[in-house]
């Protein structure tokens, strides 16, 4: 039986990985209005991974006889007035998820819940790839997003990523 801290933070994470699928639906609505198609395929993918992400945290917790609850979605309320906004933004929520699953990893860490901890272990590994991602996004807009032909080749590399599942199965 997992403590009951643990099951809560685990639970609340369903609700804080839907939330950024939905707030990177939001960066990709964004994006599609602004017809930078590119962007916005890259931020949906984005999306699906986070809907990923929230289906492992269920399903790790029916695995372990624990029922989720499903709470409310927040509404997404960032307001994006230039290209660069919903980039910094990610970059910013990236950072805020990390510190959310090491906060989970704390508490299993500190009731020896060793099953929790490995379960984790995945996802402290993912956050350094979507930190890094979302940094090198920065980076390479603050590089070439002034000018409108490096732009639209920008938008052409971000066109081509194409959704993967995740590699952790449970
Ligand atoms: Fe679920 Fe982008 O971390």
């Amino acid at each position: 039986m997992l403590n009951e801290k643990v099951i809560d933070l685990l639970n609340d994470q369903i609700n804080k990985e839907l939330y950024s699928a939905y707030l990177y639906l939001d960066m990709s609505n964004y994006f599609d209005d602004n017809d930078l198609d590119g962007f916005a395929n890259w931020y949906y993918i984005q999306a699906q991974e986070e809907r990923d992400h929230a289906m492992l945290f269920l399903k790790y917790l029916q695995s372990n006889g624990i029922r989720p609850v499903l709470k409310a979605v927040d509404m997404p309320d960032k307001v994006f007035e230039k290209h660069i906004d919903p980039l910094l933004a990610g970059a910013e929520h990236e950072r805020y998820v990390t510190e959310l699953i090491h906060n989970i990893y704390d508490a299993a860490y500190a009731v020896k819940d060793f099953r929790t901890m490995q379960f984790l272990d995945w996802f402290v590994k993912e956050q350094l790839e979507e930190e890094e991602n979302a940094d090198k996004l920065v980076n390479k807009f603050n590089l070439f997003g002034d000018d409108p032909k490096s732009l639209y080749l920008l938008d052409q590399e971000l066109a081509a990523r194409v959704y993967s599942a995740p590699s952790l199965v449970l």
